[in-house]
């Protein structure tokens, strides 16, 4: 495969024998599970039970890196969704009452499995997703945390003592459980969006109801039957799956009243949708949304560091995350340096099936994908970008396959600055001062996370505090940490996940007033 190179007006050389190494997809690349019996066909799992969905459907899911079909899986509907959700509320009455350190005895557990089973769930998630092996062994122990984190939150979660303004009155709050949480999550983190919401709705001594993507149904079929020999109580955690009956499982979640919270990853337009869909119940909500991240390199940055955190964070998981740089904004004075050394790490990028020898970077989830790629690269040289690497298809590799890319020269017009790709492009900006470079920034109507990279400590916490997200990353590309409260600003969504906050999000703080208090000792 030929590196497809065009350099623009810049001082940039590439030798034009240098290509992207390629990995090519094996035909069959099915791994070998240690333990087969947690890959679950046609069946979801709901009151502590593995069921085919009742109208006896199923559906396929296939390996996005060649096609092939990994297996098929239960089509559950909107009567598998309310029998889902009686379980979850039945479930609820006792689980309420549980001390937080049944609880965390029992996430912990959950951990315990997930970490001895950490190699198969990653090959699940390399089978279905498609990212690098060495990628989901990471996301494997990412979830795992979140369960290890929320174990530790449970018991240690509690209310205040309130010093009253009536004299005579004792005030004091208590945290309870809200109830029964519908969760859905998305396929860019088969694993790790699940336990990132599931974590802390056990802890806190909720009951969940976890609509599946129908992309990677597997990852999280297996969870499940962890939960099932951790002894999750029957009914605590219910995992469904579809392909075609998502918007309607979507719409039971958000308007059966039994369901008291809602948390959400994906899209800000469905997030905007499941929203009002709440209203008619007024849930709890948690959105987690779509972002386009700004990523600024100042001219004072150690340049390899920046270099290094911006491949991280541009291209993990083949530009597939909430999280990644979008916008790449380059200080002039380092431009042309940042540039070619930004593209030579590209070069040494190697694609392929997630489970060939070396592969760093996998195929996109779909088509559909490729094809937004595809779009933002050609709006991007029509209005003045330049190709420095990649801007093709992968064909000999699959239909899912693009090379990874990075275009300088781009502009404030390019749909790449205000939509996000979700895939390999990395457009690199160029910028001259501090105000122009915010500006820029913050000229989204999302605001999840951000980064810049420079060693001037004023400068440091001047553009910390002016950047319009949720997240900031200073000096790194990755921020994701469940100890550290994620989630994002203005049309990003709102509500923490993970760290002491993320237990919150599926709690009622209840205040309790008892008066009459103030009479004096009896003698
Ligand atoms: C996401 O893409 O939403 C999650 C990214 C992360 O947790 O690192």
């Amino acid at each position: 495969m030929a590196l497809l190179q065009r350099l623009g007006a810049s001082s940039l050389r590439f030798s034009p024998s240098v290509s992207l190494i390629v990995a090519r997809s094996a035909s069959t690349m099915a791994p070998k599970l240690r333990d087969p019996s947690l890959l679950k066909h046609d069946v979801c799992y709901i009151n502590g039970e593995w069921k085919p969905a009742g109208s006896g459907k199923t559906f396929n899911v296939n390996d996005p890196s060649s096609g092939e079909l990994i297996g098929t899986c239960a089509e559950c509907d909107v009567e598998d969704t309310k029998s889902a959700i009686r379980a979850a509320a039945d479930a609820f009455k006792t689980f309420r009452t549980t001390t937080g350190r049944e609880r965390a005895k029992l996430l912990r557990k959950w951990y315990d499995l997930m970490v001895e089973n950490s190699e198969d769930i990653a090959k699940l998630i390399t089978w279905e997703n498609g990212k690098p092996f060495a990628d989901a062994k990471g996301e494997s122990a990412y979830a795992a945390n979140f369960f290890e984190w929320f174990s530790e939150e449970a018991p240690r979660s509690y209310g205040d003592t309130i010093p009253a303004t009536v004299p005579g009155n004792r005030v004091w709050t208590i945290k309870e459980p809200v109830g029964v949480c519908g969760l859905i999550t998305p396929w860019n983190f088969p694993a790790a969006m699940i336990t990132r919401k599931v974590g802390p709705a056990l802890a806190a001594g909720c009951t969940v109801v976890c609509k599946a993507p129908g992309e990677t149904p597997f990852t999280a079929l297996a969870l499940a039957e962890l939960a099932h020999r951790a002894g999750i109580p029957k009914g605590v955690v219910n995992v469904i799956t579809t392909l075609s009956n998502t918007p309607a499982i979507g719409e039971v979640l958000t308007t059966d009243p039994a369901v008291k919270k809602v948390s959400f990853t994906g899209s800000t337009g469905v997030g905007k949708l499941l929203m009002k869909q709440s209203s008619s119940t007024l849930k709890k909500l948690s959105m987690e949304l779509g972002g386009n991240a700004p990523f600024i390199v100042f001219d004072d940055a150690d340049i390899d560091v920046a270099v290094a955190g911006a491949i991280a964070s541009k291209f993990r998981s083949s530009g597939q995350t909430c999280v990644c740089a979008n916008r790449i904004y380059v200080q002039a004075g380092i431009y042309d340096e940042f540039v070619r050394k930004f593209a030579e790490k590209v070069q040494g990028f190697k694609v392929g099936h997630g489970f060939a020898d070396g592969v760093t970077h996998g195929p996109l989830i779909h088509d559909r994908a490729v094809s937004k790629v595809e779009a933002h690269v050609k709006d991007a040289e029509s209005k003045g970008g330049k190709l420095v690497i990649g801007g093709q298809r992968m064909p000999d590799l699959g239909s899912n396959f693009y090379q990874p890319t990075v275009i300088r020269d781009a502009t404030p017009a390019m749909a790449i600055a205000s939509e996000e790709t979700f895939g390999p492009v990395a457009a690199l900006f160029p910028f001259k001062t501090e105000k122009e470079v915010v500006d820029m920034a913050n000229n989204a109507e999302v605001g999840l996370a951000g980064y810049f990279f420079s060693r001037d400590l004023q400068r440091v916490h001047r553009i910390a505090e002016a950047l319009e997200v949720g997240m900031v990353g200073i000096n790194t590309g990755i921020i994701s940490d469940p100890a550290a409260p994620f989630g994002g600003v203005k049309e990003s969504g709102f509500g923490r996940e993970g760290s002491k906050y993320g237990i919150g999000e599926y709690q009622i703080t209840k205040m309790i007033t008892y008066g009459g208090m103030g009479q004096p000792l009896q003698s």
